[in-house]
């Protein structure tokens, strides 16, 4: 970890990391080395612990040192930063029950070592407590590693905006912000607590070292705020700058708003890789409202890129080396042309055909006539038509994220499937879920069934009386679950056949690692991705498309990508190497710097991709899961994004279209 440097221009150290995981290993080692020393010297360690979503894989890191390194925890004292209030233990929704399933179980702590605030006290008992926690940190010897994640209101513990520098533990109201980012794992908004007890600002000022940790885009913002911007009490995190100890670890995507990462030619010398000039010549294209052609030396002069102007200049010749390169994304046919739609060829069995098929489908998908071809792009007409295999994590995402580049493909001759990778059930409400049975048990009355009855009551009974008696955050019966998913399946298949793909070409794969009826997921299941291998031998599509958003709420796209990836890179060897394409839709966009493929949508096509959209009844209106604070419908979403893409090329003077659906290609490692 020597060869960690940390970011320019921050006013905090702060750490980019490769991803997450890698985050969270290196801060796991970090306190695995203080714990070690201190055993060594017959000491205790006391570390100031979070909940939440970012910490999660630091605990399963501690786990594995623990269960395989054979690292120590009986010396280990933990405060934790807060709790709900009010708030029972036992309550699936408790830190104090998060902490112990999450990591106290698994490690030797001491029982008697654990400190939580308290959710159950009594309101006037609340005061008293949160003055002895304090004393209890001091009489442990303040704490020497603590742990922190940041919230989209920059609150750090629950110091919402507001709450001063010298703040100490006690009673607050959460934020509306707050309340709502929790509410996926409460089942809505209103079931959220209005209050916790939380550390105050001082409290964790106080730590030996303070490990601030942010992992996805929709932290980057609020991150930015916190490690450059002066300190304010409206975001609490920003006072870490205070302490000199304190180091912010982010992965790519939370560090993606920072100055060295958005704009590092603005803090210093660069390598002006390919990438790094595409980048800042379409940020400085759109900055002065120019046109990639139209940009002058100037405007580089006036905007820090003095450097690249000399290395690569003039202004005309970067600018229209950019304006080809992006001329090249444009993919009106996204997986080539065929002249006259045949049957797809009969699945191969050897290399021979899949090589041919492979040649054919990396060509012949750009523009007619393009002046510019790409090394990729630049073949004849007539090539046959492909297996297109595309992901969706969920029953929805296929459609929202790339319903357009569906209708293109299928329009275009191409014999697209669809793998729903899981059921989706964990999102459907229980209003429809009643409404589905009652049309089940209507229909049953009509047609006869005797094999639906058994002594425990029509399924309409069953249902009823268990969504009657459901607590508000109660996990459905299996039934039910099984009811919701099938409601999801119907709508599935709706949205395809708008798309034009048959009920035969939709797979619903119903991966193992959902199987929970929570938000939280299971990691990945070996048989998942044998599922996943079995698939892609089985249809060997030419190109594949994946999530590649990761900001999704509950993590399923993070986990059905890798798995993806993985399960791709097993029959690679096997003469199986599909094209794969990363999608995004339902909650980011990708940058118009990194799109490497934009396929345009007419006004009519993206029509069709909304009615698509639409036959996800269950997602309509209301979705149980929006992710954070957009309130918009995934639709509006989708037709935004899709609006906006082509607004920004239209702004880079390159073709104006309608609307572009926008993807990147996977590349492994
Ligand atoms: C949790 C805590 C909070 C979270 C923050 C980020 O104990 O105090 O400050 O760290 O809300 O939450 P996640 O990690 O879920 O994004």
């Amino acid at each position: 970890m020597s060869a960690l440097q940390y970011l320019p221009h921050t006013r905090i150290k702060t750490l980019k990391l490769a991803s997450a995981v890698a985050a969270a290993k290196h801060v796991a080692s970090e306190i695995d080395k203080l714990i070690r020393a201190r055993n060594a010297a017959g000491k205790n360690t006391v570390l100031g612990l979070a909940t939440g979503s970012t910490p999660v894989g630091l605990y399963r890191e501690l786990i594995r040192l623990h269960k395989e390194e054979g690292l120590d925890f009986s010396r280990v004292v933990t405060f934790n930063l807060d709790e709900y209030y009010p708030m029972p233990r036992e309550s699936q929704h408790s830190y104090f029950r998060w902490m112990h399933e999450t990591l106290f179980n698994h490690i030797n702590v001491k029982w008697d070592n654990i400190h939580i605030p308290d959710g159950t006290l009594k309101p006037n008992e609340v005061d008293a407590a949160c003055a002895a926690y304090e004393e209890k940190i001091q009489a442990a010897g303040g704490i020497d590693i603590q742990i922190l994640g940041i919230g989209r209101t920059g609150h750090i513990a629950f110091n919402e905006p507001g709450s001063p520098q010298n703040s100490r533990t006690r009673l607050v109201t959460l934020d509306s912000i707050t309340r709502r980012d929790a509410a996926d794992g409460f089942f809505g908004e209103k079931n959220v607590p209005h209050h916790a007890i939380t550390m105050g600002v001082a409290t964790i000022l106080e730590a030996r070292r303070i490990y601030m940790m942010a992992f996805g885009e929709h932290k980057a913002g609020i991150v930015y705020k916190a490690v450059e911007q002066p300190p304010t009490e409206a975001v609490s995190a920003s006072f870490l700058q205070e302490r000199k100890e304190a180091v912010v670890v982010l992965d790519e995507a939370a560090a993606s708003e920072l100055t060295a990462i958005k704009l590092p030619w603005e803090v210093g010398p660069c390598a002006w890789t390919p990438e790094l000039v595409r980048k800042a010549v379409v940020a400085l294209s759109l900055t002065v409202k120019k046109g990639l052609q139209k940009l002058n030396d100037d405007d580089f002069r006036d905007h820090h890129l003095y450097e690249l102007l000399r290395e690569k200049g003039p202004a005309e010749q970067i600018g229209e080396a950019v304006f080809h390169d992006r001329m090249a994304t444009i993919k009106p046919y996204p997986a080539g042309r065929v002249d006259q739609p045949t049957p797809p060829a009969p699945l191969p069995e050897g290399r021979g055909e899949k090589e041919t098929a492979r040649a054919e489908n990396t060509s012949n998908t750009s523009l007619p006539s393009s002046p510019f071809p790409s090394g990729r792009g630049a073949g004849g007409v007539g090539s046959a038509p492909k297996t297109i295999l595309v992901f969706s994590p969920h029953p929805d995402d296929d459609v929202i994220s790339m319903g357009g580049t569906i209708i293109r493909l299928v329009e275009q001759g191409h014999k697209v499937y669809i793998a729903y990778m899981t059921s989706g059930n964990v999102a459907v409400f229980d209003h429809d879920a009643r409404r589905f049975v009652d049309f089940i048990d209507e229909f049953l009355q009509a047609f006869g069934n005797p094999a639906e009855q058994s002594s425990a009551g029509t399924i309409k009974e069953r249902v009823y009386a268990f969504l009657d008696a459901k607590k508000p955050t109660e996990p459905d019966t299996p039934e039910v679950r099984k009811v919701k998913s099938v409601i999801r399946a119907t709508e599935a298949r709706a949205g395809a056949l708008v798309c034009g793909i048959p009920p035969e070409q939709c797979e619903f794969m119903d991966l193992r690692f959902y199987h929970t009826g929570t938000k939280t997921k299971k990691p990945i299941h070996e048989k998942d991705i044998e599922d996943i291998v079995d698939l892609l031998k089985r249809l060997n599509p030419a190109q594949v498309y994946v999530a590649g958003e990761l900001s999704d709420p509950h993590g399923t796209h993070r986990i059905c990508a890798e798995a993806i990836f993985t399960a791709v890179r097993q029959v690679r060897p096997a003469g199986f190497d599909p094209d794969v394409w990363l999608y995004k839709g339902a909650w980011e966009e990708w940058e118009p710097h990194e799109i490497e493929m934009a396929v345009p949508l007419s006004p009519e096509v993206l029509e069709k991709k909304k009615q698509a959209i639409f036959r996800h009844q269950s997602q309509k209106d209301r979705a149980m899961f929006p992710g954070g604070t957009d309130r918009r419908e995934f639709w509006q979403r989708a037709e935004a994004r899709n609006l906006a893409t082509a607004r920004t090329y239209d702004a880079l003077g390159l073709p104006e279209y309608f609307a572009l659906e926008a993807f990147v290609k996977w590349k492994d490692g």
